[in-house]
C-alpha cells in the first residue's frame, strides 16, 4: 500500500501529516548539521530529540551524515536555511523532507531492519519561488526520478535501520494558495467559507524569516500582485535576546526557540519572565517594543499590497509570526485603515499550509485515481 504524506518544509520548522489529516502534525526544526559520531544513545529517549541520520540520495548534491531538529539546535555550527536561498534547490529542504519520512515509516515498522515504503507526497514551494518557469517542476522530478536511502545512526530506537524511500507522485502546491484551500475545505473534506471563493484576498503568511504574500481573486492565485518578501521575526527575536542579555546582564535565551516558549507560555508566573536572580524579573516591555516595530513594518507591507491590488475584501494571517504580533498588528489596524482582517487559533495558523497540503493530496489522487491507504470522501 502507499503512504500519504503531506510536508511544509518551512524555514523555521518542518510540519508533516501522514496517512490521516487528523493525526497531530510532527514538527522537526529546520536545523541541520553535519555530524558523523556520537556517543551511545539511550533508547528509552525519543528518537524526535535524537535524529541522527546516514542521508544517500541523487536528490542532494551532498550525501553524508547529519544531525537533524532538535539534535542539530543543541550543536552551535548548524545551519539554518538562509532565507534568500530557494528552498527548492537547497540540501537541507532535502534532508528534512527525507527524515520525516524515514521517521514516519520507522515508527510504522517495528520489525524490519530495511524498510522499504513508497509514499505520495504533497508538498510546496513559496510563491516567489514556484512563479519561477519550471521551477515546481524541476524539484518534482528531482524527488520523484531518485531513490533515496536514510538509514538510521546513532538514535534511539531506530539505530542501525535503514528506509529506502520511493515516491509514487509528488504534487508541489504553491504555499500561499494552499492556505486558502485549508480555509475553503473543512477536514471532512467537506466545501466551507465559500463565499472566499468569489472574493479578492490576501492571505499574509509570516513565517520565520519570510513574509509571503498570496492575493487570491475568485480562487485562483494572482501572481502580478503575490510576492514574498524577507520580513520575518527571526531578526527581531535576536534583537530581543541582546536587549534582554543587555538589561539583565545575562544569558536567559540560547535560542530564538527558548525566546519564543517564554513568550507563549501559557503559565502567566512564567510567560514573559526569567529567573536571573531567583526573583522573577518581567521581559514584556522589551518584547513588546520589537514586536511593535515589526507589526508596523508588516502593516506597511500589507498596505502597500492593499493599495495595488485596488479592490481587497479582507487579509488572512497565517503562519507562526501571527501568533507572536497578533494584538499588535490588530491595533496598527485600529490606528490607521480598519481593514477587514483576520487571524486563525495557533495550532490553526501553525499548520494550515501542510493541512492543505494534505487536502490537495486526497483531490489529486481522487482526480488521478492513484491508490491510497485511506478512504476518499465522495462528498
Ligand atoms: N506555537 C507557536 N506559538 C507562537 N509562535 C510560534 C509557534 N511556533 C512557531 N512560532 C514562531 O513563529 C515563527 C514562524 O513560524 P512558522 O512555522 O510560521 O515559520 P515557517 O513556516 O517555518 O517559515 P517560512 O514560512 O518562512 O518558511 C517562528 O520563528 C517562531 O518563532
Ligand atoms: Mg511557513
Amino acid at each position: 500500500m502507499i503512504r500519504t504524506a503531506a510536508i511544509d518544509a518551512g524555514n523555521d520548522s518542518l510540519k508533516a501529516i501522514f496517512g490521516d489529516i487528523k493525526a497531530k502534525p510532527l514538527i522537526i526544526p529546520n536545523v541541520v548539521s553535519k555530524l558523523d559520531e556520537r556517543k551511545t544513545v539511550d533508547d528509552t529517549n525519543d528518537p524526535l530529540d535524537e535524529l541522527h541520520v546516514k542521508i544517500t540520495s541523487s536528490a542532494l548534491k551532498t550525501s553524508g551524515t547529519y544531525a537533524v531538529g532538535n539534535l542539530a539546535a543543541k550543536r552551535t555550527d548548524n545551519d539554518h536555511i538562509r532565507s534568500n536561498a530557494f528552498k527548492s534547490e537547497n540540501d537541507q529542504t532535502i534532508i528534512l523532507i527525507l527524515t520525516a519520512l524515514a521517521l514516519d515509516a520507522a515508527k510504522n515498522n517495528l520489525n524490519d531492519k530495511i524498510i522499504n515504503v513508497k509514499y505520495i507526497l504533497s508538498t510546496g514551494l513559496p510563491v516567489d519561488e514556484a512563479k519561477i518557469e519550471g521551477q515546481r517542476k524541476a524539484f518534482r522530478e528531482k524527488l520523484i526520478n531518485a531513490t533515496h536511502e536514510v538509514v538510521f545512526q546513532k538514535t534511539p530506537k531506530y539505530g542501525g535501520r535503514m528506509v529506502k524511500i520511493e515516491f509514487e507522485e509528488v504534487f508541489v502546491n504553491v504555499e500561499g494558495y494552499a492556505a486558502m484551500i485549508n480555509m475553503t475545505m473543512d477536514d471532512q473534506f467537506k466545501p466551507v467559507n465559500l463565499d472566499m471563493m468569489k472574493k479578492t484576498i490576501l492571505i499574509n503568511d509570516m513565517g520565520g524569516n519570510t513574509t509571503d504574500k498570496a492575493v487570491i481573486k475568485n480562487g485562483k492565485i494572482d501572481n502580478d500582485y503575490s510576492n514574498g518578501s524577507l520580513l520575518g521575526v527571526g531578526n527581531y527575536l535576536d534583537d530581543i535576546i541582546e536587549d534582554v542579555n543587555r538589561e539583565f546582564r545575562t544569558k536567559a535565551f540560547k535560542s530564538r526557540r527558548e525566546l519564543v516558549e517564554c513568550i507563549t507560555n501559557e503559565d502567566e508566573k512564567e510567560q514573559y519572565h526569567i529567573w536571573s536572580t531567583g526573583n522573577a524579573q518581567s521581559i514584556k516591555e522589551i518584547v513588546e517594543s520589537h514586536f511593535k516595530i515589526l507589526a508596523k513594518e508588516q502593516y506597511d507591507e500589507i498596505e502597500r499590497t492593499w493599495n495595488r491590488v485596488g479592490r481587497l475584501h479582507a487579509v488572512y494571517n497565517v503562519g507562526g509570526t501571527a501568533i507572536l504580533i497578533q494584538d499588535f498588528l490588530k491595533k496598527e489596524n485600529e490606528a490607521r485603515n480598519k481593514y477587514e482582517m483576520h487571524f486563525l487559533d495557533s495550532d490553526e495558523s501553525i499548520c494550515s499550509i501542510v493541512k492543505a497540503y494534505y487536502k490537495l493530496l486526497i483531490l489529486q489522487a481522487k482526480k488521478k485515481g492513484l491508490k491510497i491507504e485511506e478512504e476518499i470522501p465522495t462528498a
